[in-house]
């Protein structure tokens, strides 16, 4: 029976990205100056960026019989993660096609493969198995239901939910009923708001998060967090305020993979007992240090520098 007290559940991917000048328009063909093969899938990077930042995490997902589920399975356990409920079905596992542009510009395409088989009868058995959690993570990569399901599961366990928005869509009453954080980009806050019914542009802006903030927590009925690239994060607990966080300026050389970064690195603080407003803090500086690297989990800050990173997040607030 896996012990850990934070899982995540997700899509595992291999990562194609090729780095070019820009991306090619329809019906034209560009050469790239460089190309990659990484580790990757929302689930996948948040479950290792938690446990770099020194969480013990176990993570529930599905991956093909094929090259690339070896690779994933060999990567994770170098990880340290609890892999009991990673299963291997018939079929190609999740992979994605990514092209970086000179200036960090990402487009991504990704086939979910075998990350999509995950039924929701499976994500609620494999949730209900952790004994000790306290925390589950989930984005909207793999089957909504199964989302749904593990998200239920958890809460009626008396566990937190972490629900990352990503990739943007919205979201059903059933998902938000059981969604204790809700973590979006600017885009992805759009869609959910826009999906429970209220008015906002296609994508809100710095000023647009601060003013509106308080309102959507209230609309959504959870504590909603909107990472904004390098404007960094705000946050709105209700009953306990707003709290906006940016990191120092980097050079940013991909920034594929950052938001995974930032949640991991949130959960894995906030299961440490460490409030809120310092894990948002953490989940920054970790996502900002991460885009001066190349890829997604090859950039996350290394377990070795886990307590630098803590104390900084300590530090920040
Ligand atoms: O969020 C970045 C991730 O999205 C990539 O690693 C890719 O695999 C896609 O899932």
């Amino acid at each position: 029976m896996p012990h850990a007290p934070l899982v995540v559940i997700g899509n595992a991917n291999v990562d194609l990205t090729t780095y070019l000048q820009r991306a090619p328009e329809v019906g034209e063909t560009v050469l790239g100056h460089n190309f990659s093969i990484g580790m990757g899938g929302k689930g996948a990077n948040q479950a290792v960026a938690a446990a770099r930042a020194g969480a013990h995490v176990s993570f529930i997902g599905r991956i093909g019989e094929d090259a690339f589920g070896d690779m994933v399975i060999n990567a994770l356990t170098g990880e340290g993660l609890e892999l009991e409920h990673l299963g291997r079905v018939p079929g190609p596992s999740g992979v994605a096609s990514i092209y970086v542009e000179d200036g960090g510009a990402n487009r991504i395409a990704v086939f979910t493969g075998a990350s999509g088989t995950l039924t929701s009868d499976s994500a609620a058995k494999a949730v209900e198995s952790h004994d000790g959690l306290k925390i589950l993570v989930s984005q909207l990569e793999i089957d909504l239901h199964a989302v749904e399901a593990a998200l239920a599961t958890a809460r009626a366990k008396g566990a937190q939910t972490i629900l990352n928005t990503a990739p943007a869509l919205p979201v059903s009453e059933g998902i938000l009923r059981n969604t204790t954080w809700l973590i979006a980009n600017e885009v992805e806050i759009a869609a959910v708001l826009a999906g429970a019914g209220v008015a906002t542009p296609q994508e809100v802006s710095v000023d647009q998060v601060t003013a509106g903030i308080e309102e959507w927590a209230k609309a959504l009925e959870c504590h909603v967090i909107v990472t904004l690239g390098d404007q960094g994060a705000i946050g709105h607990v209700p009953g306990d305020g707003t709290f906006h966080f940016v990191a120092e300026p980097v050079t940013a050389q991909d920034t594929v993979g950052a938001g995974d970064c930032f949640v991991g690195y949130f959960a894995a603080h906030l299961i440490e007992g460490i409030p809120w407003r310092n894990a948002l803090a953490g989940g920054v500086l970790a996502a900002s240090d991460s885009v001066t690297r190349a890829g997604a989990q090859s950039s996350y800050p290394q377990r070795s520098r886990s307590e630098q990173f803590r104390n900084r997040a300590l530090d920040s607030v």
